[in-house]
């Protein structure tokens, strides 16, 4: 029979691996109520007129790599390739507009992008993602950029920096991208074939391209930066005032676009070395036309999101150490069969007053004692037939290798005295 495996570009979270997950999440959560995130949970999958309209028909990310189909019923459905357009479609429908503002919601779970699988890069992947709706003022701004970077600190990591840029909004970006064109027009002999197509679609992501023979061109592009309105000069730099005052490094990023068509002013990502290719940690930034497109009220948002496989990887390679979740502090061995119908209600009595145990499942006695010694029991208890006649189980030091009779109604108290 043909042999199993999981599908191109997602992976098995092994248990060696779930305590960087463990922490991860942890942080993330502890992170997100220290700044008033709420938790919002969206379905996995949605209408995929959601992800079309929301990130935009154009994209990578709608075009090439949605995992859609139609259910059982004749419905469009994708599973989410993102968090954002899902939770804007959460926040209309549940008439969140009349929560106080802004409304801050944070979220955690598997996202699925149908790209070339490489290190670092995965068609499931997992996010978190947190968002701040109803406020126009850098400080939403400010507030989502150091939250992120709260986590990442928290999470160990150093010499992270913030890329900054820019993306005007629905009065000045128009003017911008004819520039744009023209600049590429002119020099259409330069760029590659993928870029001239990008010029009539979508000039902006020409500044994305990484490909050798474009570079000199792009870097005598015209700047977002230089074409702003004043409403989005006056944004951005209230919010490099903040970065500034607070020492916060970033790095002016004229290239920066981003591959999801919602964002107006200020967008970012933190890169990081060791993780391959594919540097982003993290990406996000202000989307105040997204609610509206979907047929909300006019609401500004913004946010980000950040790949929980990346900081993992990042991790490992930092050496960042991870606590280690506790196991069972106590095993229970027995000799003989009556003693194991007497084992198995120690066991229950324990788990009752809340003490970590397993119990043997088979073999001799000294290969059950093995067994406590492999699986980091600190204390095991063995029961025997002179045990079960005194009413008393023998508790033995797993590190020292002493042993202590107690009673069999005081073992519980003992072991919570002993484990502290
Ligand atoms: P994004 O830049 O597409 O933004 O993704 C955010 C992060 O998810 C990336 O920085 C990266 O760490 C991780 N990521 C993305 N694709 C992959 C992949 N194929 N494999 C592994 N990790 C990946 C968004 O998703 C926006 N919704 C962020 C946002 C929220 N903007 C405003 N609010």
């Amino acid at each position: 029979m043909a042999k199993f495996t999981r599908p191109t570009g997602t992976q098995d979270i092994l248990p060696e691996d779930q305590p960087y997950w463990e922490y991860v999440l942890a942080c993330v959560t502890s992170v997100a109520r220290k700044y008033g995130f709420a938790r919002i949970d969206t379905p996995v999958f949605e209408a995929t007129e959601v992800f079309a309209r929301g990130v935009g028909t154009g994209t990578d990310i709608v075009d090439k790599e949605m995992y859609s189909f139609k259910d059982k019923g004749g419905n469009d459905i994708t599973l989410r390739p993102e968090f954002t357009a899902g939770v804007m479609r959460a926040y209309i429908e549940n008439g969140m507009q009349v929560l106080p503002k802004p409304v801050k919601l944070y979220s955690t779970g598997p996202v699925f992008r149908y790209e070339r699988p490489q290190a670092g890069r995965f068609r499931q992947l997992h996010q978190f993602n947190a968002e701040i709706l109803g406020e126009q003022s850098p400080l939403a701004d400010l507030e989502i950029m150091l939250i992120a970077w709260d986590i990442y600190a928290r999470l160990g990591f150093t010499r992270l920096a913030f890329q900054l840029n820019t993306t005007g909004c629905p009065v000045c970006r128009p003017g911008y991208v004819e520039h744009l064109r023209a600049y590429y027009h002119a020099h259409i002999h330069q760029i590659c074939d993928d870029c001239k197509l990008r010029i009539e679609k979508n000039p902006l992501r020409v500044l994305d391209c990484k490909r050798e023979q474009c570079q000199p061109v792009i870097a005598g592009a015209p700047k977002m930066i230089d074409h702003v309105c004043a409403d989005c000069a006056a944004h951005f730099a209230e919010l490099r005032a903040y970065l500034d005052d607070l020492g916060k490094p970033y790095t002016l990023n004229h290239r920066l676009v981003r591959g999801l068509d919602y964002y107006t002013k200020t967008v970012f990502e933190v890169w990081a070395e060791g993780i391959g290719a594919q540097s982003a940690i993290c990406g996000g930034g202000r989307y105040d036309g997204l609610i509206e497109l979907l047929g909300g009220a006019p609401t500004p948002g913004v946010g980000f999101a950040a790949g929980i496989e990346r900081a993992v990887m990042l991790m490992k390679a930092q050496h960042i150490a991870v606590p280690t979740p506790p196991v069972p502090p106590v095993f229970i061995a027995y000799l003989g069969d009556a003693a194991r119908l007497h084992a198995v209600r120690l066991l229950v009595q324990l788990h009752q007053a809340d003490i970590g145990a397993q119990i043997a499942m088979s073999g001799s006695l000294k290969a059950q004692l093995r067994q406590a010694d492999k699986r980091g029991a600190r204390f095991a208890l063995i029961l025997g037939e002179d045990e079960i006649a005194q009413g008393t189980v023998t508790l033995r030091d797993m590190a020292g290798g002493s042993q202590e009779t107690v009673a069999l109604a005081e073992v519980a108290s003992v072991l919570k005295t002993k484990l502290g």
